[in-house]
């Protein structure tokens, strides 16, 4: 596809699912949510990198990040930070488990502390098998991610009966649905490339750690009185 995208940003996709899917239980859907989106964002120019909550290893009790002296957390978490740091923006698919976003995603995402995704914008993509899409799990995301400083776009990405959309490659099952579809997404992409160049943009005027001291220790580091 030609690519007239003056905006080249460096994309770091979250897939949310972390469902062992070895045969005969089917392989998880997200893998070809994730396939879609890589595809469409590589495609429109942008550098992509996926995070796969199956390849990072994570201790067995909850150790954050943050919680470490820093650069001797275990390497999985260290490579993880330095990819947050260095992305311009962030693509958060989840599936929807009882409403919520998925358990997986939220705490792959809890070990990271907020100064590291701040300034950044993020765009929501949710799917399920059956017929909403994962709306109400993207309705949460909007607080969980707020909280974490990648603001999401408003346009959002909900991929309802996802088997019967996308092929495990992660095309358009159905040529006739293709254009619908790359629309639909495509004002998804065209908001999280807008805020994600503005973004890149004013950090190089100014670095929003002179402005807005991160959380480095505690949350009481918001000053409130
Ligand atoms: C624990 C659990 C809870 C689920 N809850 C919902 C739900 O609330 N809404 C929904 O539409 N689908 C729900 N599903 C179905 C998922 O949409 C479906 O299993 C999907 O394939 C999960 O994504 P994955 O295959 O990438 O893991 C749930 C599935 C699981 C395993």
């Amino acid at each position: 596809m030609k690519n007239d995208n003056p905006v080249c940003l460096d994309v770091l996709i979250f897939l949310g699912s972390a469902r062992v899917s070895t045969p005969p239980r089917p392989a998880r859907l997200g893998e070809r949510i994730a396939r879609f989106c890589t595809d469409a964002l590589a495609s429109r120019g942008h550098k992509v990198n996926l995070v796969d909550p199956l390849d990072i290893a994570l201790d067995g009790v909850f150790k954050p990040h943050f919680a470490y002296q820093r650069g001797k957390a275990p390497e999985d978490l260290e490579l993880l930070a330095k990819s947050i740091i260095a992305a311009d923006a962030y693509v958060m698919i989840s599936p929807e488990y009882n409403h919520s976003m998925s358990p997986a995603l939220a705490h792959l995402l809890n070990h990271f502390g907020s100064s590291l995704f701040a300034f950044k914008p993020s765009t929501i993509v949710t799917y399920s098998a059956g017929q909403w899409g994962g709306a109400r799990a993207a309705v949460a995301m909007r607080t969980f991610l707020s909280e974490l400083g990648c603001l999401p776009v408003s346009a959002m990405i909900q991929v309802p009966r996802a088997a019967d959309v996308f092929t495990e490659k992660g095309r358009i099952r159905e040529k006739s649905d293709e254009i619908a579809w790359r629309e639909y997404c495509g004002r998804a992409w065209a908001q999280l490339e807008w805020w994600g160049g503005a973004a890149r943009t004013q950090r190089a005027v100014t670095d929003p750690n002179t402005v807005v001291k991160p959380f480095l220790s505690t949350p009481s580091q918001r000053n409130a009185p």
